[in-house]
């Protein structure tokens, strides 16, 4: 297993790095390909190990997917075997995603429940009761998901308890092929939502209500491959600002949407941080400033994204005096408190809030990742740890960040693969 070697920086981290493709959007929109028979198109694809992972869920099914440098083409017209085995799903819960669409639009298919990860359970309860709404009937035996439905699904209306990104995603796709009309209430509104809602649009599928936590979607009988580019990845954007602020440096990120991470901002603005937009840049600039501690709670967008809440932690653990953390949507999202712990953090965890207090000296130590934005808190302590920070396990970090070493590299900081 590949690990990082990370040295105390000698100087902040400063520069200008382009962000990614968002990984989560392409998952998502892959995923819908599946409604439809032929070619389709994704532009901007990041080069990511969750990509050929879903690019091999699909071909289990049957797809031809190739593609080359940012260009995914996914050709649906082999789909012959509706089924996403355990051995692919376990490794990215997104797998799932094929359920909603593969029902829609063949009437039956078996998907492996995806089980718990690192943090927590987890659940897939709301995809499920979802596609109920809209007529499937799903039975879960030896693991797996079998759902059926007659010909067509039929539309529904589905009020989620909770805003749950992956169940939208799930009914969403599903609704478009049902027969009538769909109304899903409080639906999940993130960007990447947003981007798929644009490719289904670009499909053919007939959906009101973007931008909201109200979806309307008029069924269609078919709908044709879709073109699209993927939105700017906001969780990698965060995380490289979050790197100038727990360094104490500069660093404008480009080729994102502002918007996207209004909340993200905030957080840096509060701490002390300078931030600077432009239509499609951001920058954090720390450099010679005394930070300050703060409360931030994680919620759905628009709030404070939870991917982004190790990384914050991390910053906060420089930050002199008491700050305070909770994750209100993953409620035991917190493996990487003992880690940091391991270089010299104070932290205390009650329930699903931390108290991190700050300012005290971190050391190099050994420590493991647990998921993939608790490596990049690690590397990013690593930064400001005196001497060597070791960091295990990195393949979680090699799921969502492209060419993380060399744009590393570009901000003037040396991260070490050390390989075996
Ligand atoms: C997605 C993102 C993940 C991010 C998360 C929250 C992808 C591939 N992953 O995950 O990076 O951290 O959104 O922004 O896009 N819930 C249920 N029942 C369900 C589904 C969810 O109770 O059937 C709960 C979850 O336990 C959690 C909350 O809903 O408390 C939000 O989870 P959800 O938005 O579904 O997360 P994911 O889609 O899995």
């Amino acid at each position: 297993m590949d690990r990082f070697s990370v040295s105390k920086l000698t100087s902040p981290l400063s520069g200008e790095v382009e962000i990614s493709g968002a990984k989560n959007a392409v998952l998502a929109v892959m995923a819908a390909t599946l409604l439809s028979d032929g070619v389709s198109e994704i532009t901007n694809v990041p080069h990511l190990k969750d990509m050929k992972t879903m690019s091999d869920v699909l071909r289990v099914i049957g797809c031809h997917v190739d593609g080359e440098s940012h260009t995914l083409r996914i050709d649906t017209r082999g789909v012959n075997h509706l089924e996403a085995p355990y051995e692919l799903v376990k490794t990215m819960r997104a797998s799932f995603y094929v359920l909603g669409p593969l029902v829609a639009r063949f009437g039956r298919c078996r998907v492996s429940l995806p089980g718990g990860c690192a943090w927590g359970p987890r659940p897939v309860d709301l995809h499920l009761k979802g596609l109920e709404a809209l007529g499937a009937t799903i039975t879960v035996t030896h693991g797996y998901v079998e759902a059926s439905c007659d010909t067509r699904l039929k539309g529904g209306v589905f009020h989620f308890p909770v805003s749950s990104v992956g169940a939208t995603v799930n009914v969403l796709m599903a609704a478009t092929l049902a027969e009538g009309s769909s109304v899903l209430h409080n639906a999940a509104i993130e960007p990447e939502i947003d981007a798929l809602v644009d490719y289904l649009t670009d499909m053919g599928a007939k959906i009101q209500g973007r931008g909201t936590r109200t979806l309307t979607i008029e069924g269609v009988p078919e709908l044709k491959p879709g073109k699209g580019e993927t939105i700017p990845d906001r969780i990698e954007a965060g995380s490289f600002l979050a790197g100038a602020a727990i360094t104490r440096g500069k660093v404008k990120v480009t080729r994102v949407n502002p918007e996207h991470i209004g909340a993200v901002l905030d957080f840096f603005h509060d701490i002390g941080c300078e931030v600077t937009t432009g239509s499609d840049w951001a920058e954090v600039d720390a450099r010679g400033r005394e930070l300050h501690s703060t409360s931030v709670t994680t919620l759905p967008f628009p709030g404070f994204p939870t991917d982004l809440q190790a990384p914050a932690m991390a910053v906060l653990t420089t930050v002199p005096g008491i700050s305070i953390i909770q994750d209100t949507v993953y409620h035991d999202r917190f493996t990487h408190i003992a880690e940091l712990k391991r270089l010299g953090a104070d932290i205390h965890l009650k329930g699903d809030t931390a108290h991190i207090h700050g300012g005290k000296p971190l050391s190099g130590a050994e420590v493991m990742a647990s998921d993939l934005r608790a490596s990049l808190a690690l590397v990013i302590a690593g930064f400001v740890a005196e001497g060597e920070t070791i960091i295990d396990r990195i393949y979680h970090l090699d799921r969502g960040y492209e060419n993380f070493e060399q744009k590393m590299a570009q901000l003037g900081a040396n991260v070490i693969r050390l390989q075996g």
